[in-house]
């Protein structure tokens, strides 16, 4: 009986949109929503003598709470509660049970759980009071007394530490090698090796990690939580708190960019939760930016890579490490090197990756995890290779493109990089590029074109949908899905509304509450083929329902049609191209004498088939920058991103995804860096105004371009790959590869600052 949730403020396309079909540009569902106000985020959801929680932070890096000094704050006017590790509601003392749908292996940080210090930013107390002014007060009246241990956050300091993470423990497939890289890189003719260093970065989404937690009379807590999956969030405080899967509802419907770090629950949840629970009220908490910066990140990493080829260009042995770190408490992995065995060919292949621990909150994933860093490093390597073999740098790789995965010999499911190539190519204008650096100059500009190749995993996982068909005509889609801003409410909408040839205005899909059927949390660019490819098949199976029902009418026109000749078209069912025999939808149900029809699909990845094939979406980078050397000053003038990611179903969101993610890697290129006081074991620049990031003056012309391609191993029901993190990857080493050619000068590592440039 899965039906509208009022309290979602589902939204649905305005009248007069009209039929759509897979890739038009269609505005935003929920656009209309979101720049009124209407739509409502976590730290927004009101409730009857809601109470204010601010968290205070630990200001070591390691260590215990000798004792916390509470006497001033709580005489604050105001101030109902201080909670902390010594004053919380009973929670459970495995770690096992803290463990969300995505924690790595290890175990997970728990808030107030003991005295210990694991990391700087830590929440060591929680003020709860009438205002939130108030406990904004009361807060920095707290005075903490610590038993300092020494702690470590140095990556370069520490890379002999490194140790290989343990598969299984920590869920992940390492690696694997081919060949003999070591000899065939010491007998090959022309070689390069380059290290690699990229720090820290925090995601930074526009809206504040917030939860409001709304206690109903019988104790049951709805939960407005900032998060990318309601129901990770749901999972983690029954199982947290022991409160049994009816006690709680947790609800997300609108999301204000998320990136990879509402993934994990984090702190503010548990929190709100524990509070509500010790005082048997409503509680809101919402983090400043600064605590933005006390959870996770993209992990700081070192890497190296060797290349080695023939004179002719062929690569003989491709060789990568990578180091970054994770925190004492989990292995946090992203097998950064893992592209670098799949996206050219070569016999000798030799991969290794490794951890080290310190005394931070655990790394987690954002955009493009793993791949962001590591193809930079191959990118940027593969163009020193280019250079010292004089062959332009996309002639190079296509040289050595990989008809086949090169590790294990798998054919790609579908593989048009070589259309991103030509494509992008064209539209830059390429073929006009100078090999040699230093030759393209305007005003005080340097000039400079560089190019990468991308790639990114193509996920399907396991999701439910719901489909109701209402007698008037409506169509409501239903699965615990999540919108980061990434447009799910308009791909999913659009794919219910072209599968049963109805307007978009009359189809709702509703996601972002845990007791919806159930989603994967909204990650891994991999929604549109699961959520999707669940939506077209309930709506599949709905179509059936609905013919079965148009048949059995007393002197039906469709009696005898075949299904194949039937189609769906305009809120009614009728004979192919034939509007004189056809039926409104609402008059077959009229006829059955129901309100109402409901049809549920289980989708899953076609297991045995993918495992035949390797599955990803690829793209190629070209871009344009303009170096002022006196002022180091670096300017991205052009970008092209051909990106091949299966059937693009939602041609304007799946545009803005790309474009939006060529901003962040312009972004990760030139400003984006959270620094570390390594005598404190604290990031310093953690706020706005000294975390940079590409600002409008920052970013000038992106153009986005689909190379046509249909995968019907990665989805049957659409043919789509997924499009959300590729557009990051290979960005910042098409940067760094243009800022060679304009300079001559070889810059590894992000962010290119002015004083590396200098
Ligand atoms: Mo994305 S880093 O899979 O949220």
């Amino acid at each position: 009986m899965t039906d509208l949730i009022p309290a979602l403020r589902t939204p649905t396309a305005p009248e007069g949109t009209g039929l759509v079909k897979g890739g038009m540009q269609v505005s935003r569902v929920d656009g209309r929503a979101k720049v009124t106000g209407q739509a409502r985020y976590a730290a927004e959801e009101q409730a009857p003598d809601l109470l204010y929680g601010v968290v205070v932070s630990g200001t070591i890096a390691k260590g215990r709470i000798k004792s916390l000094d509470l006497a001033a704050a709580n005489a604050v006017p105001g101030v109902i509660d201080i909670l902390h590790h010594e004053k919380r509601p009973k929670m459970r003392s495995w770690d096992i049970a803290y463990k969300d749908m995505t924690a790595p292996g290890g175990s997970p940080f728990r808030p107030f759980f003991s005295d210990r210090i694991f990391y700087s930013g830590q929440p060591v107390a929680l003020i709860v009071a009438r205002t939130f002014e108030a406990a904004r007060y009361a807060a920095q009246l707290v005075k903490v007394e610590y038993e300092e241990e020494a702690h470590e956050t140095n990556l370069l300091d520490t890379l002999d530490q490194a140790y290989k993470p343990r598969p299984m423990k920590a869920g992940f497939t390492p690696p694997s090698s081919k060949g003999d890289a070591d000899k065939a890189f010491d007998e090959a003719p022309v070689k390069i090796e380059s290290q690699f260093y990229h720090g820290v970065e925090h995601h930074n989404p526009m809206e504040m990690f917030a939860t409001t937690v709304i206690r109903g009379d019988d104790g049951h807590l709805t939960i407005y939580d900032k998060t990318q999956s309601s129901q990770n969030s749901r999972w983690y405080v029954s199982h947290a708190f022991g409160l049994s899967k009816d006690k709680v509802t947790v609800r997300n419907p609108y999301v204000g960019g998320a990136f990879g770090s509402g993934l994990r629950p984090q702190y503010q949840l548990t929190l709100a939760v524990m509070a509500a629970l010790h005082l048997k009220a409503s509680v809101r908490v919402v983090l400043t930016r600064q605590q933005m910066f006390s959870f996770g990140h993209r992990p700081e990493t070192w890497q190296k890579v060797s290349l080695a080829a023939n004179q002719d260009g062929k690569l003989q042995a491709i060789k990568h490490e990578a180091i970054h770190e994770t925190s004492r408490l989990e292995d946090y992995v992203e097998v950064v090197v893992n592209w670098s065995g799949q996206l050219y060919a070569c016999d000798n292949i030799k991969l290794g990756y490794k951890l080290v621990a310190h005394d931070r909150h655990s790394p987690i994933d954002m955009r493009a995890p793993g791949a962001a860093h590591g193809v930079h490093a191959l990118e940027v390597a593969m163009d020193e290779l280019a250079y010292k073999l004089k062959i332009d740098p996309l002639e190079f790789r296509r040289i050595n493109y990989a008809n086949v995965n090169p590790l294990d010999d798998k054919p790609y499911s579908t593989k048009e990089l070589h259309q991103c190539y030509d494509k992008g190519a064209a539209r830059f204008g390429w073929d006009k590029r100078p090999l040699e650096p230093r030759s393209m100059q305007d005003g005080e500009e340097l000039v400079g074109w560089g190019m990468a190749t991308g790639q990114w995993d193509s996920l399907v996982m396991v999701a439910r949908v719901s489909a109701v068909l209402h007698a008037d005509g409506r169509l409501v889609v239903s699965s615990a899905a999540t919108d980061i801003g990434t447009g799910t409410y308009t791909v999913m909408s659009m794919i219910a509304a072209e599968a049963m040839g109805l307007p978009l205005e009359k189809v709702t899909f509703q996601l972002g509450d845990s007791t919806l059927p159930m989603a994967p949390i909204e990650g891994g660019s991999s929604h549109v083929t699961t959520v999707g490819g669940g939506v077209h098949g309930a709506c599949e199976k709905l179509q059936k329902t609905l013919i079965k029902m148009a048949k059995s009418m007393p002197d039906s026109p469709l009696a005898k049609a075949r299904p194949m000749d039937i189609e769906f078209i305009d809120g009614a069912i009728r004979l192919r191209n034939r509007a004189d025999v056809s039926l409104r939808l609402s008059d077959v149900l009229a006829a059955q004498g129901v309100e109402r029809v409901e049809e549920k699909f289980f989708m899953t990845p076609q297991m045995l088939k993918q495992r035949k094939f390797t599955r990803a979406v690829h793209s190629a980078v070209f871009c344009e920058v303009r170096v002022n050397e006196k002022l180091g000053m670096v300017r991205v003038t052009r970008v092209v991103s051909a990106v091949a990611a299966g059937r693009i179903i939602s041609g304007k969101t799946a545009h803005s995804q790309v474009t939006g993610a060529v901003v962040w890697g312009i972004s990760q290129a030139l400003h984006e860096e959270s620094f570390t006081d390594h005598k404190l074991g604290r990031f310093m620049n953690h706020n706005y105004a000294e975390y940079h990031v590409a600002v409008n003056a920052d970013i000038h012309d992106i153009d986005v371009i689909f190379a046509q391609e249909d995968d019907r191993i990665v989805s049957k029901q659409l043919g789509a790959k997924g499009v959300g993190e590729i557009g990051i990857v290979g960005v910042s080493a098409a940067i760094s590869n243009a800022i060679f050619h304009a300079t001559g000068k070889r810059l590894r590592s992000t962010p290119i600052t002015p004083d590396k440039v200098l």
